[in-house]
């Protein structure tokens, strides 16, 4: 057993947490859309308008503020008009990307708006860039937010929406140095500028611009961004970043020794170096922090499923995955001044899921519980918290503890992982600048292997969990691999 302790003060305030810090990313991508959150209205899985309603339910338990879609990698492929007007008469295509299947575009824009109608979250649209013109773009965004007469807003209300939708973010491209057209950084920060020129703001709606931003280390990629692009021409730059430690042997989600769980929590930590990296060459430009940095691409990345199609991305969850899930929120909870936004990739059935299905089925994994146990987060004031550490796994230096905390109505709440795979710790939380009157905790804890599987879907679940408090004192025991969320008022 391992002790720390650990400081609030819980009115050293850092930052405000934007909501969408907590956001998700569904693409066109093996059973994500189709299968995973779209099922048909002629579907006997209970379904709205044709969307999955458990998966809505989901959603909504964890507060989801934010979906990013069509892609990806799909997003640069993808032809909005394809995807409008009746189904029967709606084109097939080829997802080049992401197995060869066909895609029938039953999905588009309508059954996208309506998803994040009935999530409650705001929509992320990625626009095509890479095989796209800028006349394409620009009309998507006059069919889907301008309320006025004109060419594409009668085709939307022929189309069965009267009301225009409002759309605040809209990405121009994705990974535009790799799949969404192979670009060098200068070639990119001229296009964006052209294309955002005609992303336009209709009376009653304005767009915040997120420009295609570095794969991983890129920095030249953000330095060129900052220095081509002017600041009101975006007011975000993404950043990908997947948890792979080696792209050739990536291996099972589910079948690691302790080297292997070790080296990928290292890779996960790397995205707070990559933050502050990245952050420094935004702060040179932008001081104020006007750019947002949205990292619209986060996870793990493991072999797919044996038996499974290996264009369809499917992979198992762990409560490895729910760590690495703990530590990166707390680090995007300290990088709050600068981070605005970050997608998990992706919401159902690819990568590092939330949620995935089988038929009628639907398993919750430990990831979406880390996300329920972080949701008091959303909008709160990330406030200062420093912990006594101690590095695991040799060269790998681990931090056995991950936390953040933050302040929301009189609430605050702190969020702690115990990294380690064998080791337990207790933590005693000194809370100055809060009256601490009550104390409570969740705690999300299995063997690091451990998962929910169809039949098994409640194998890793939260509970609640005792702390002891003593006056503004709180003392809480974490068993290896676990993540807790503690809430004090
Ligand atoms: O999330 C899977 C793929 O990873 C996305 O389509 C692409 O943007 C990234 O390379």
């Amino acid at each position: 057993m391992k002790r720390f302790s650990l400081l609030v003060n819980a009115q050293d305030i850092t930052a405000r947490i934007s909501p969408e810090i907590y956001g998700h990313f569904s693409e066109h991508l093996g059973r994500c859309i189709y299968q995973g959150i779209y099922v048909g209205e002629d579907s006997p899985i209970p379904n709205t308008a044709g969307i999955r309603n458990d998966v809505v339910a989901a959603f909504k338990e964890i507060n989801m503020p934010v979906l990013r879609w069509p892609g990806g990698c799909f997003a640069d492929e993808y032809h909005w008009k394809d995807g409008i007007g009746p189904k029967s008469q709606r084109k097939h295509m080829i997802n080049t990307n992401w197995g060869g299947v066909t895609e029938d575009n039953s999905f588009g824009t309508h059954e996208f708006m309506e998803l994040c109608r009935q999530v409650g979250c705001e929509p992320y649209i990625t626009g095509n860039v890479g095989s796209g013109t800028v006349r394409e773009m620009s009309e998507w965004i006059e069919y889907m937010t301008f309320d006025g007469v004109s060419p594409m807003a009668d085709l939307r209300r022929e189309n069965g929406q009267e009301a225009p939708w409002k759309l605040k973010y809209f990405g121009v491209g994705n990974e535009n140095w790799g799949c969404g057209g192979n670009m060098t950084a200068a070639e990119y920060s001229h296009v964006y500028r052209r294309y955002q020129s005609f992303c336009k703001n209709y009376p009653g709606n304005t767009l915040y611009k997120i420009a295609c931003g570095a794969n991983s280390g890129d920095l030249e990629w953000t330095e060129t961004l900052m220095k081509t692009v002017r600041p009101d021409q975006m007011q975000g730059i993404s950043l990908h970043y997947y948890a792979i430690p080696d792209w050739n042997k990536k291996g099972l989600a589910a079948e690691f020794d302790e080297d292997g769980y070790y080296t990928q929590l290292a890779a996960a930590l790397y995205i707070g170096t990559l933050l502050d990296r990245h952050g420094e060459i935004m702060n040179r430009y932008d001081p104020e922090c006007k750019i947002g940095l949205v990292v619209d691409e986060w996870g793990n990345w493991f072999d797919v499923e044996p038996g499974t199609n290996p264009g369809f991305l499917y992979q198992q969850n762990t409560m490895r995955d729910a760590i690495v899930a703990a530590i990166t929120l707390n680090l995007f909870n300290r990088h709050s001044r600068r981070v605005v936004m970050a997608n998990l990739a992706q919401t159902v059935n690819v990568l590092q899921a939330v949620l995935l299905t089988e038929g009628a089925e639907l398993v919750k994994t430990p990831t979406f519980h880390v996300f329920d146990l972080f949701k008091a987060h959303q909008s709160a004031d990330a406030v200062y918290c420093f912990s006594e550490n101690e590095l695991l796994a040799g060269e790998k230096k681990i931090p056995m503890l991950s936390s953040s905390a933050s302040v929301k109505n009189g609430v605050l709440t702190m969020t702690l992982a115990n990294c380690s795979m064998t080791e337990d710790a207790e933590v005693a939380c000194d809370i100055s600048r809060f009256d601490v009157s009550e104390a409570s905790a969740r705690l999300l804890t299995a063997p690091a292997r451990a998962f929910n599987d169809f039949g098994k879907a409640d194998a890793v679940v939260p509970k609640a969990h005792s702390v002891s408090l003593n006056g503004n004192s709180v003392t809480v025991s974490l068993p290896a691999c676990s993540v807790a969320e503690i809430t004090l008022k």
